[in-house]
């Protein structure tokens, strides 16, 4: 039997989440629900992770820790399993019954026409609404427009008949995550989380549970609507910094000013907030949140948020100005592009992490095959992977050898300190793309490399 906790006064409910009295249920375990899990697992809490994915279920529960460019959760995946704090079920109707708290980290990615996809949660929605009965507590931590939770998931949950009723038979509340991948345990440990509840008496029992199992800050949120804005709010910031950084890139290009230069310059007025340049912006959340906030206004039939359509579109255009500066530095060596040897360093849509979601490589990618140009790839998170129909390289020698040219799109730390020299030494005529800002181009050109960067205005 689960325990009603919106029966319970304070004391109760702290007694509960002191004596780890709770049954959890995290229903979706990929790059946030699992680490998740772990960490309520690890807390001493009866924790069972649920995924329709079977590969990974039986992965996990045969102590295979799947997330490897995640550090310091092996150890803590090793000893919940031996503890068996922690185990993983395909089937959602034999766990949710017997869980107090239900959490969703479920994907909301978005489709071909850049509209947010909630299938996942609007179905797990409607099958938890065979599966609750007695005040259980379900917490969203995946990220969502606001107003989805209130205006759709809630009403998935209660059903068409209303059958169920929110605040009686179950209790909605948010917590959305908001950990970077490849820093999942730094972030866990120390951002502050949001939380925000359709029945407001649920969100201080959902703070002490948190606070208990990660040791954070928690800040009330007035509804779940707001904490989901403010969850799009300090991403979408982002996606707009850096279109704006990438717009001045281009311009900078054609003045001959060095971006970095003025980056690093401008970081000493206090109130300036360094962006970078890059390839594009990618990875399942900076592009889908923007679209998520585009996705809010347009329910309402406004048009605002311009500045967020502009960051994208000026974002969306950055490969092809990658492919611009090639088609540059071939000029400049009296190459022609199509039919010659390229390669690629680094696809993964930023530093450090196995994930090509969204990744601004594939658009590069892409416009490379459709000139005809041979592609060697190289990404150590991706050996001898096949990736976008390639086969990646074992070593970076391998993918450097008789190319025409490289494009450093990604800047793991591998490719922190280039060996120049080498790479200039194993090419034909070099050509080298920078899209990280981790090459000095003064340096570059001293090896004889031909050398273009994004935002590296030619002096
Ligand atoms: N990855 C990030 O950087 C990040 C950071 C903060 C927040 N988020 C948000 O967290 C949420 C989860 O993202 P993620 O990166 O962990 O996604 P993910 O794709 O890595 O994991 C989602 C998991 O849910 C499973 N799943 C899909 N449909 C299911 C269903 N019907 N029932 C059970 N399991 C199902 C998938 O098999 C997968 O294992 C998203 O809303 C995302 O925006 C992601």
């Amino acid at each position: 039997m689960t325990t009603n906790l919106s029966l319970l006064d304070s004391s109760q409910i702290q007694e509960f989440v002191e004596k780890k009295s709770l049954k959890i249920a995290v229903v979706g375990i990929g790059r946030i629900g699992l680490p998740t899990a772990l960490c309520f697992a690890d807390a001493g809490f009866d924790t069972i992770g649920i995924d329709i994915n079977e590969k990974l279920v039986n992965m996990v529960n045969s102590g295979d820790y799947p997330l490897n460019d995640e550090p310091e959760f092996d150890k803590i995946f090793d000893k919940v399993l031996e503890k068996k704090k922690f185990s993983a079920k395909t089937d959602i109707t034999k766990v949710i019954p017997h869980s107090d708290i239900v959490l969703l980290s479920l994907p909301t990615p978005m489709n071909n026409q850049n509209i947010p996809d909630y299938t996942a949660l609007l179905n797990v929605g409607k099958n938890l609404n065979g599966l609750l009965s007695n005040g259980q507590i379900v917490i969203v931590e995946s990220t969502v427009e606001p107003g989805f939770i209130e205006n759709e998931l809630l009403e998935s949950m209660e059903g068409p008949e209303k059958n169920l009723k929110s605040g009686i038979d179950f209790h909605l509340a948010v917590c959305p995550e908001t950990a970077n991948p490849g820093e999942i345990m730094h972030d866990f440990k120390k951002l502050p989380r949001l939380v925000g509840s359709i029945d407001e008496k649920i969100s201080p029992i959902v703070s002490a549970l948190y606070t208990n199992v990660f040791g954070v800050e928690l800040i009330p949120m007035p509804n779940c609507k707001t904490a989901n804005a403010v969850k799009l709010t300090t991403n979408v910031f982002r996606e707009i910094n850096i279109g704006f950084i990438n717009e001045l890139s281009l311009l900078f290009e054609k003045l001959g000013i060095d971006t970095y230069t003025v980056i690093e310059a401008a970081k000493s007025k206090y109130n300036f907030q360094p962006h970078y340049p890059g390839p594009g912006v990618g990875g399942p959340c900076l592009p889908v949140n923007a679209y998520q906030y585009l996705n809010s206004s347009k329910k309402i039939d406004v048009n605002f948020l311009k500045i967020v359509q502009d960051a994208r579109k000026i974002n969306e255009s950055m490969p092809s100005h990658v492919i611009e500066l090639l088609e540059d530095a071939f000029s400049e060596s009296n190459k022609s592009l199509e039919n010659s040897t390229v390669t690629i360093l680094g696809i993964s849509y930023k530093p450090n992490v196995h994930d090509v979601q969204i990744a601004p490589s594939e658009e590069i990618i892409k416009l490379l095959t459709q000139k005809n140009v041979k592609l060697k790839i190289y990404d150590p998170f991706f050996i001898l992977e096949n990736v976008f129909g390639f086969d990646i390289e074992e070593s970076l020698s391998a993918a450097v050898v008789d190319s025409d040219a490289v494009i450093l799109i990604t800047g793991h730390k591998e490719f922190d300190d280039l060996n120049l020299e080498n790479i200039s030494n194993s090419m034909k005529k070099p050509i080298l793309v920078d899209c990280t800002g981790k090459i000095d181009p003064i340096q570059a050109k001293s090896q004889g490399i031909i050398f273009r960067g994004i935002g590296r205005g030619q002096t």
